[in-house]
């Protein structure tokens, strides 16, 4: 049984990434893992600034004091970080890139903290079109330099043709939760 965190990097409560969400967390806990998802978008996360002063104080890893904390508890409970987000640019969004920066401050307290440990990472993607190669190529290297072992990812493609509300079930998006043990 795994621990796992969703990092949900989408603007919308009710979008395509979300969705993607519900499917995952569905297929996740019926294979018997926890699951816990943090909607950045409600959380009061300011950009890295870069100072690489962080890591002086594990309590509180970065010289920034805002919702992050509640990230960094997150991430140190966790076994497997799920990023979810949607195809912005063919990249991450900027919510989640911006969470996922500040993640440096616990290498500062501790590179361990962050690389390796024991973890793995999941990816998944909400795509208006059909292009995400490079986000999945991205990803993929991400996981190799973290060294976490790569899990895998979930795409959904084409959703500026559907509509969100419909999307009630994922089923790449359930089987990857499923497949974590
Ligand atoms: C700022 C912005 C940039 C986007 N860039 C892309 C893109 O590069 N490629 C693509 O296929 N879709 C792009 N889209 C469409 C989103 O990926 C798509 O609408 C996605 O399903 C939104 O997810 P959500 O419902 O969780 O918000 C973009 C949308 C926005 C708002």
């Amino acid at each position: 049984m795994a621990s796992i965190l969703v990092l949900n990097g989408s603007s919308r409560a009710r979008g395509f990434t979300a969705a993607m969400i519900r499917s995952f967390a569905q297929g996740a806990r019926q294979a018997g893992n926890t699951v816990q998802v943090l909607d950045l978008r409600t959380l009061d996360i300011h950009c890295c600034v870069g100072c690489l002063h962080g890591g002086a104080d594990p309590a509180h890893p970065c010289t920034q004091r805002d919702d992050m904390a509640r990230v960094y508890a997150a991430y140190r409970a966790c076994d497997v970080v799920v990023l979810a987000t949607p195809l912005f640019f063919w990249s991450y969004s900027g919510l989640l890139k911006n969470a996922f920066d500040r993640l440096w401050a616990l290498a500062e307290c501790e590179p361990d903290e962050l690389h390796g440990n024991g973890r793995s990472g999941a990816l998944l993607v909400a795509a208006g079109g059909a292009h995400p190669a490079q986000l999945l190529a991205h990803f993929d290297y991400l996981m190799l330099r973290m060294g976490w072992k790569n899990l895998g990812s979930a795409v959904l493609l084409h959703t500026d043709d559907l509509d969100a509300s419909a999307v009630t079930d994922v089923p790449q998006a359930r089987e990857l939760g499923a497949s974590i043990a």
